[in-house]
């Protein structure tokens, strides 16, 4: 089977068994290509390259090295649940890299949503290339490249992205075991390889991470003010069922303030903005509807619990004219 493209006559993946025959396939078409070399991966955690790690843990074991680098701009829990499901669970060979003071550093002061962008791909390559500098005897490179990506690609809609937009320039030859599948199918292969839920059905979630949801300059202060409201909001859709029912939602803590009382005490403090939306091709939203109730549960416990919140406001508009994310 060619793994370059997928063939026009693919049944689509839905089934535990589809996902088994996949796997065992490419589990054998990968120790066929990587034989007894070493393969490096960068493992955001997110859904493709967790799969493609599960895999290649599957195929080549600890011939796979991954390394996870926490720039400081994941959520709640992200870099602890990789380190606990790979490294404990999966007995992965993984390098943990903590350059949280280095990407929040370079981006003190930054106010441009494309300079904050550029900075977090340009740092997170530099790191990577750091890291896989140290190593010896790497001779592939994994990708969760999916099938979407190459059709976008060739379409022109965006340029071929990766795992973060890798070095090119680092000489490895690429190893893509979920190239030719479709999301849906790539989240029942990930299943069907023991892969959390909540790491299987994880909403999309932007490569810049919660820097985009952090408008302007990026604070410490205020960054962990988004990364608690989004901890809590999506503790909260998972509580009501919401969790894999709606499409994307998040928190965004704006940087301008507003007055509030807390304790009988006048309060000079952010506000923060829930959006919840639905889709099926990103380019066109609509907002999801959120019971009365539910929405006065969500700011009571965020105006409670979140430090330097004084206010929640409800973004109810869809795409167009307003993008998902703020930046
Ligand atoms: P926008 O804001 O363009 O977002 O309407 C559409 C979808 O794309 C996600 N998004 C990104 N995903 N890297 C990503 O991997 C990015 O830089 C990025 N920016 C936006 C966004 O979360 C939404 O699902």
């Amino acid at each position: 089977m060619n793994y370059d493209r997928r063939p026009d006559d693919m049944v689509r993946i839905t089934t535990p068994e589809l996902a088994q025959a996949y796997i065992e396939e490419q589990v054998q078409a990968l120790r066929a290509q990587i034989g007894d070399k070493k393969v490096l991966l960068a493992l955001s955690g997110g859904v493709d390259s967790s799969v493609v790690a599960a895999l290649l843990i599957k195929a080549v074991g600890q011939q796979l090295v991954c390394v996870h680098v926490n720039h400081g701009l994941l959520r709640k829990g992200e870099p602890e649940q990789v380190i606990e499901v790979f490294r404990n669970q999966m007995n992965a060979n993984l390098i943990y890299v903590d350059a949280v003071d280095r990407f929040l550093d370079k981006l003190a002061g930054v106010t441009d949503p494309e300079t904050k962008r550029h900075i977090i791909g340009e740092e997170f390559i530099d790191v990577f290339a750091e890291e896989a500098a140290k190593l010896d005897g790497i001779e592939f490179l994994a990708q969760g490249t999916i099938w979407p990506d190459i059709l976008e690609s060739e379409a022109g809609i965006k340029a071929h992205h990766n795992a973060g937009g890798l070095p090119e320039d680092l000489q490895f030859e690429l190893v893509e075991p979920v190239r030719i599948l479709f999301k849906d199918e790539v989240r029942v292969v990930g299943k069907e390889l023991g892969l959390p839920d909540n790491m299987v059905y994880r909403q999309p979630f932007p490569g810049p991470g919660l820097g985009v949801r952090c408008p302007g300059a990026i604070t410490r202060d205020r960054l962990e003010a988004v990364r608690e409201s989004d901890a809590i909001l999506r503790e909260e859709f998972a509580k009501n069922g919401l969790e894999g029912k709606v499409w994307q939602y998040f928190t965004v803590v704006p940087d301008f303030k507003s007055t509030g009382i807390k304790n009988g005490k006048r309060t000079f403090d952010w506000p923060c903005i829930i959006r919840a939306i639905n889709t099926t091709d990103v380019v066109e939203v609509t907002v999801e509807h959120l019971k009365p109730e539910f929405i006065d549960h969500l700011v009571k416990r965020i105006t409670t619990e979140v430090p330097g919140i004084n206010r929640v406001l409800f973004d109810y508009t869809p795409k167009p004219p307003a993008t998902v994310e703020y930046e």
